[in-house]
């Protein structure tokens, strides 16, 4: 067990509900029972439920304490935090805040991990409104060190700290999304690249593997050790501002699902988990690679704290 809480502090910690046991419900259960908190993880389906318990016996210990259910309300009965990790749909998260708001108390912490419905639009109809707060996590849910808390419209100050607290208590860091835009900030910056990776494989100046080996050698080493605004200081804004004159006219401003990867998925061909994607993929492989790519992000996250 993590040694971020004491014997007694674990004896108090709060209760943890996990609304959805996919990818990210029972990763995030596995964090929380890891640090010796209360989890009641809940998902409509007891097969879903007994695929995420194997995920979560195999990679945490026994000593922790995780509940099942397939009730709603016994999830969140009794709840200090919930994490809502249902399907990325609106109609659902919107639906199941209404039902949880009424069952769970005034103080409980209502936080949401979508990854692109607006907080604001999750809350709109709610009677408290300013209690639901965004705290978008990445997976796997173990390994990524940050999570990004989002505000809504109409969200308090004393939520978003309280989710600050959370997050310091979990030992993750936090960036604060201080307004409720699509894709927060990592996916934006992310979806940045992309397009432009897809751009410059689409038209043919330069292979996929060229494109994945210059972010692998350069890019991506030099980001670990320095953000995009610190590596701007460091490159001298005087070059960074001839250099933009010239470049930012000539990138990508597709506003479409770029048309490559559009067609791929029209094959079938969704990347690993298929056995195809941009490249060929065995089952042996497809893991081999997510887990250097979680040892990498492991190591980078130990050397940061150095
Ligand atoms: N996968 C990621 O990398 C990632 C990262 C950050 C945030 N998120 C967000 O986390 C949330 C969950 O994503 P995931 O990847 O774990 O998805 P997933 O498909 O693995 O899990 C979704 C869960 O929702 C349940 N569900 C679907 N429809 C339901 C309904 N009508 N009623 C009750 N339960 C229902 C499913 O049974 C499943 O347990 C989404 O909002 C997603 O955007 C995902």
């Amino acid at each position: 067990m993590s040694t971020l809480h004491s014997n007694h502090e674990i004896a108090n910690l709060p209760r943890v509900a996990v609304l959805g046991a996919g990818t990210m419900g029972a990763g995030i259960a596995g964090v929380f029972a890891a640090l010796g908190y209360p989890v009641c993880l809940f998902s409509r389906s007891q097969s879903t439920l007994d695929i995420a318990r194997k995920k979560i016996e195999t990679r945490t210990n026994a000593e922790m304490q995780v509940e099942y259910t397939s009730s709603l309300q016994d999830c969140v009965d009794g709840a200090d935090i919930v994490t809502e990790n249902l399907a990325e749909d609106v109609l659902l998260k919107q639906r199941i805040f209404a039902e949880i708001e009424s069952l769970v108390s005034r103080e409980c912490l209502l936080s949401t991990n979508t990854s692109s419905v607006p907080i604001t639009t999750i809350a709109e109809k709610l009677e408290r409104p300013e209690r639901v707060v965004g705290i978008h996590w990445f997976n796997p849910p173990a390994v990524m060190p940050l999570v990004e808390i989002v505000r809504g419209e109409k969200t308090a100050d004393d939520v978003v700290q309280r989710a600050r607290e959370l997050c310091a208590a979990i030992g993750k860091e936090v960036i604060e999304v201080k307004t409720d835009v699509a894709g927060f900030v990592v996916n934006r910056l992310q979806y940045a690249i992309l397009r432009e990776a897809l751009h410059l494989v689409s038209a043919g100046v330069a292979s996929i593997e060229d494109v994945d080996r210059a972010v692998e050698t350069t890019l991506a080493p030099r980001w670990s050790a320095a953000g995009p605004l610190r590596l701007m200081d460091m490159a001298g804004l005087d070059t960074v501002e001839k250099v933009s004159g010239i470049l930012m006219p000539a990138l990508d401003r597709g506003e479409a699902v770029p048309p490559l990867v559009r067609s791929l998925c029209k094959e079938g061909a969704f990347g690993t988990k298929s056995g195809r994607g941009f490249y060929p993929w065995t089952e042996e492989g497809g893991a081999a690679a997510i887990s250097r790519r979680d040892e990498t992000v492991r190591l980078l996250t130990e050397r940061r704290k150095l």
